[in-house]
């Protein structure tokens, strides 16, 4: 080794002894006659301490120095005379004999501090140096101790890492695969997995039992901060289960992570129908560290002379606590927050209730005090609680007020990061009707898409309802959600071919189309497939909310930007004219 210790271990307990350290030049102070670095590594921050009156050559060397070398010096462990009590180091430094120049740096583009004046972009492009920065690390070391953790806990519950491939077929269904064109079979492409799915039901029907794979998933879908083109899952699958084995299962491995990771104690977590989360929060991953729920109002405002509300499919609204001092600033702020195009409300409407008892709206015209003490009594709002309602088509109101629930939530201190609120939403609908998801091919517009993958079974008692009202049937489906994110889908799967020939034709494949991309899969439930069901979080979502940060590319060492870019490597890029030759590609 080239060092007896790292910049983070020595204490004053360790005074007088030798030492040679390695790391990074932090920052230097030259205070004439002395002269001190800061040298870093992944563990800490040492201080070394250079001299002119012990030894002048040395502290001219020192002085040489700047950001970022590469040093190793050798030294005594020395009591400091103005200890730093923020560092765990501080209370001593290194009195240098030897210094080792082993690398120079030039100038990095940014400070490689805590505090940092690099921007995104610059970081981005220097990942590698970002990544020298505590906080940076901090987060990938939680990673870590995430997949650590992981591991542990399945390993114990017999739960075996096996590995699928990433070159595999690609499938029209779901997002948009990245592809890979074939040399050797010119003109045809591998894809690589938008989740190792088919493979996991495919160990089942080899017995494997029980499966996870920490594993890279690949989507060609619109990014946000909490999607990446590249992501991880940890993937599991279980056999012979129904979904109640499956919920325990894994709220024991979070309630784990959540104890061994962050010593939180996650005593429950509750159970919701999608139906319910739809009706109360608008929102099939609502945030329930608060509680807000939607109250909706039909049956309460209409048939006075106000149109907005008569004419509405929907009148809905929340009841903030304790805001009813709202100024008309702020009340104003809000309605510009629903009418922004990314929310999409006409309008907001509110009431006050004043601490005197009285409720001023702002639509008074149309309403008596007597009509709005009704509101509240539907709202069971208090003196002091402010209504805000939005009306409109059905689907569009719940979604605009679910998005102004979050925005009061934060505007109110509702969603500390610190606190955990775990949620499984289940008995999801089974298929959706793709009107125009720009995630999906234009092929698949206007027609049945599964909600969450079509090897998802249906609820044994709403197969019949396959043909005639295909939006009714509810499926095995199951999603975690841990403070309005969701972590984790799963669901129990079809295992009889001929059920998965059905879905296949709900989903408007012909019998050909069918056999042609999933006939290995349908094949082999024909050679005794297991009842079977299973799970995938989204890992990099798992770490950065265990991180209280919400951007999941502070958690990936080596992450792309929003257009999808690695801006280090820049990726992707042009390949040469042999390349695309021989791959038999023509651009257009
Ligand atoms: P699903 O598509 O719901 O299920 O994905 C599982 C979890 O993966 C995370 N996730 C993502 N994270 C980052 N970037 C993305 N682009 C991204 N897309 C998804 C989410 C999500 O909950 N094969 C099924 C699982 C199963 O049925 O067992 C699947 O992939 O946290």
């Amino acid at each position: 080794m080239l060092r007896t210790a790292t910049c983070g271990d020595l204490r004053i307990t360790d005074v007088n002894k030798e030492v040679t350290l390695c790391g990074w030049v932090q920052k230097t102070r030259d205070l004439g006659g002395m002269t001190f670095i800061d040298l870093r590594d992944r563990y800490g921050v040492t201080q070394l301490t250079f001299n002119s009156d012990w030894n002048k050559t040395l502290c001219e060397q020192a002085r040489s120095v700047s950001r970022e070398f590469v040093l190793q010096v050798k030294g005594t462990v020395i009591e400091r005379e103005s200890k730093n009590k923020n560092n765990p180091t501080g209370e001593i430094e290194i009195k240098v004999t030897e210094l080792n120049i082993l690398n120079a740096a030039i100038t990095p583009p940014f400070t490689i501090e805590d505090e940092t004046d690099g921007g995104d972009e610059l970081r981005m492009k220097y990942r590698y140096l970002d990544l020298r920065r505590n906080i940076v690390r901090k987060n990938l070391e939680l990673r870590h101790r995430m997949a650590i953790e992981t591991r542990n806990y399945l390993d114990k519950q017999n739960f075996l890492e096996v590995e699928t491939p990433v070159l595999i077929k690609s499938t029209p269904e779901g997002a948009r695969d990245f592809v890979v064109p074939s040399r050797v079979h010119n003109g045809s492409f591998y894809a690589l997995p938008q989740s190792p799915q088919t493979f996991k039901q495919l160990l089942m029907v080899s017995g494997f039992d029980r499966y996870y794979q920490i594993v890279k998933c690949f989507r060609d879908e619109d990014l946000r901060a909490d999607r990446q083109p590249e992501f991880t899952q940890i993937d599991c699958e279980m056999s012979f289960v129904e979904q109640e084995d499956i919920l325990q299962t894994f709220e024991g491995l979070v309630k784990h992570l959540f104890k061994t990771v962050k010593g939180v104690d996650i005593s429950t977590m509750p159970r919701m129908s999608y139906a319910d989360a739809m009706k109360y929060y608008g929102n099939d991953k609502p945030d329930t560290r608060f509680e807000m729920k939607f109250v909706e109002l039909n049956d309460v405002v209409k048939g006075k002379d106000f149109k907005v509300f008569n004419d509405a499919e929907l009148v809905v609204g929340i009841c903030a606590k304790g805001a009813a001092d709202y100024t008309r600033k702020q009340l104003d702020e809000l309605t510009e927050f629903v009418k922004r195009p990314q929310i999409g409300a006409t309008g907001l409407v509110y009431a006050r209730y004043n601490n005197d008892g009285t409720i001023k709206s702002s639509v008074d015209k149309f309403y008596t005090e007597e009509d709005l003490k009704k509101w509240a009594t539907a709202f069971n709002a208090q003196p002091g609680d402010l209504m805000l309602i939005l009306a409109g088509n059905e689907e569009k109101t719940r979604k605009a007020l679910s998005e102004l629930r979050l925005e009061m939530g934060s505007r109110l201190g509702l969603r500390d990061r610190n606190k955990f609120s775990c949620l499984w939403v289940i008995d999801f609908p089974l298929l959706e009707w793709n009107e125009n998801d720009t995630n999906l091919l234009e092929s698949l517009r206007g027609r049945w898409v599964a909600k969450h993958h079509p090897f998802t079974s249906p609820k044994p008692e709403d197969i019949a309802l396959l043909d005639s009202n295909p939006g009714a049937v509810r499926a095995n489906a199951y999603d975690m959600v841990i403070n309005g994110v969701e972590v984790g889908g799963g669901s129990i799967r079809i295992f009889s071919k001929d059920l998965q020939a059905k879905m296949f034709s709900v989903l408007g494949f012909s019998k050909e189309e069918a056999q042609n991309q999933f006939g290995f899969l349908m094949n082999a439930f024909e050679f005794g497939a297991p009842p079977h069901g299973g799970i995938a979080f989204g890992f990099d979502r798992l770490c950065s909310l265990f991180g209280g940060v919400d951007s999941i590319r502070d958690f990936i060492a080596f992450p792309k930007n929003n257009a999808g870019k690695d801006m280090m490597i820049e990726s992707p890029s042009t390949i040469s004219d042999e390349q695309l030759k021989e791959l038999g590609i023509k651009l257009a």
